[in-house]
């Protein structure tokens, strides 16, 4: 299996590419591709940038011009509950995008195949699966003490659930109401993940998605996520990432 694996932004993955072995690399538009294998699997990874239109994009550019057989992305989102700190992981059982809105075509069903008219997507059990037991293995490896760069305190819960998709930082408890009222099952806010798994699902591949809580998307959300991402994410998602290829 071809894996294609995209984060956002640098900090988010790039420490992988030192794992990759044969590595070519191809510069496709604005985007460098890194194509090779880790541990004898092959992957394709990519830095996607921020928001959907970029998410799609890569995850397009990875199926048509390198053949993926599946789609992974990781990287950082802002809590939506109470109960997700800091640091907790979210495995995708469903992604949605918060930010669109049709209910104004109220009585307007009729969506002519192949397009979208509901913009939910459920991530398929093996692919859940699978970043769900790369989760729970780093998190076994944490406690065991095997990542000596990253802390013996930092000791993360795991949760499966929806994750929700918009074109916007959310940093206001008025930005959360806005997607919770709509959306109460969401766990966590972030920026590609239902992008990607929009055009996974409309070449029928597997897709999974998997996000670290940097901040409480409220108004300290800013700070949070600049602290996290600059002391943290980069070893944490390498160590989950690189769990995916075993
Ligand atoms: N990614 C990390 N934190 C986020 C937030 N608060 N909103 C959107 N995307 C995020």
């Amino acid at each position: 299996m071809k894996t294609g694996l995209i984060g956002a932004m640098r900090e988010e993955i790039l420490l992988l590419k030192h794992d990759i072995e044969n590595m070519k690399i191809d510069q496709l538009g604005s985007r460098e591709f890194y194509s090779g294998t880790i541990g004898g699997k092959e992957v394709v990874m990519c830095l996607s940038g921020w928001g959907k239109v970029a998410a799609a994009s890569t995850a397009t550019s990875l199926i048509n011009l390198y053949g993926v057989d599946q789609l992974v992305f990781i990287g950082l989102a802002g809590s939506m509950q109470p109960h997700l700190h800091i640091g907790d992981i979210v495995v995708a059982d469903r992604l949605i995008q918060h930010d669109v809105d049709l209910s104004l075509l109220d009585g307007f069903q009729d969506v002519d195949p192949p397009f979208w008219k509901s913009f939910h997507f459920e991530v398929l059990p093996d692919a859940g699966k699978r970043a769900l037991d790369a989760v729970k293995q780093f998190t076994v490896n944490l406690k065991e003490k095997k990542y000596p760069g990253i802390s013996n305190t930092y000791q993360p819960q795991i949760y499966t659930g929806a994750i929700g998709t918009g074109d916007q930082f959310v940093a206001s408890p008025e930005g959360k109401t806005r997607i919770s009222e709509r959306f109460p099952e969401v766990l966590c806010t972030e920026m590609e993940g239902a992008a990607i798994a929009q055009v996974a699902a409309d070449y029928q591949l597997p897709c999974s998605v998997i996000r670290i809580i940097s901040d409480k998307a409220d108004e300290n959300a800013h700070q949070a996520f600049a602290k996290f991402l600059f002391e943290n994410i980069s070893r944490i998602s390498v160590e989950i990432a690189r769990l995916m290829f075993v």
